[in-house]
């Protein structure tokens, strides 16, 4: 795991300071050869906070056609999870080979699996979706991208959307080497500027090493 965290750490730092910063994704995935496990954030099922979310809030599957976007889905797992619940689902991921894998291992999924950069969304998404999910991407971003990065999700949103945003909170002064890079509570609640906070939760996940802290943040428009 260390290892893994450090190799992360290593490749963008590198990609830091070359023409592509978020370039160490694709070659995580390309590297993997198709081994889920040498995917550092792959675990082949929903993230926990997220399914315990959609599963409370949505218990009946939503109206007919509610449009939910998942933002850097990576295998497509949060994706799938809600496809089941009876979504229709776009999910796109900056790496070719994340989606071409996605879409391999779920064959039966009618899952928009799309190629695109959260920094430049294709312009009809806008105002479209009743439902956006991130998890793990601001996190996994430098700070200059991420800035930006978040200013794009509520512009996602359709007139009565929703957001949910998970991560590592940070919870202390420390300056952490990231990726991942916990993310401070007040840059949290401003991605949602304008739209109703429903719920920021914090809480701590067994697996985890003791300081490491997660968050939940979900609006409303
Ligand atoms: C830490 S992984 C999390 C993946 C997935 N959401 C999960 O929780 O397993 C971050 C993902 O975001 C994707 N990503 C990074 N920057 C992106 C961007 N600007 N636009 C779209 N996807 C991006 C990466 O390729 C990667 O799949």
């Amino acid at each position: 795991m260390e290892e893994m965290r450090q190799r992360v750490i290593g490749l963008a730092a590198e990609a830091a300071m070359s023409e592509d910063p978020s370039g160490w994704f694709e070659q995580i995935y390309t590297e993997a050869e198709g081994d889920w496990s040498q995917v550092p954030w792959a675990d082949q099922r929903a993230n926990p906070l997220f399914s315990s979310w959609l599963d409370r809030h949505f218990p009946t599957p939503p109206h007919n056609g509610a449009k939910a976007l998942v933002i850097g889905c990576g295998l497509g797992d949060d994706a799938v999870y809600l496809e089941r619940a009876g979504w229709k689902v776009n999910a796109f991921d900056i790496s070719q080979t994340a989606i071409d894998w996605a879409e391999k291992i779920h064959p039966d999924s009618m899952v928009d699996w799309r190629v695109a950069n959260l920094l430049e969304p294709p312009v009809e998404w806008f105002s479209s979706f009743d439902l956006v999910v991130e998890i793990h991407i601001l996190q996994a971003m430098a700070q200059a991208p991420r800035q930006d990065a978040a200013e794009v999700l509520t512009k996602l949103l359709n007139e009565q959307g929703l957001l949910v945003c998970i991560g590592r909170l940070s919870n202390s002064e420390v300056e952490v080497i990231g990726p991942p890079w916990p993310l401070a509570k007040d840059w949290i609640l401003a991605i949602g500027q304008g739209c109703e906070l429903q719920e920021f939760s914090e809480s701590r996940r067994q697996d985890d090493e003791p300081d490491t802290l997660r968050f939940r943040a979900v609006w409303k428009r």
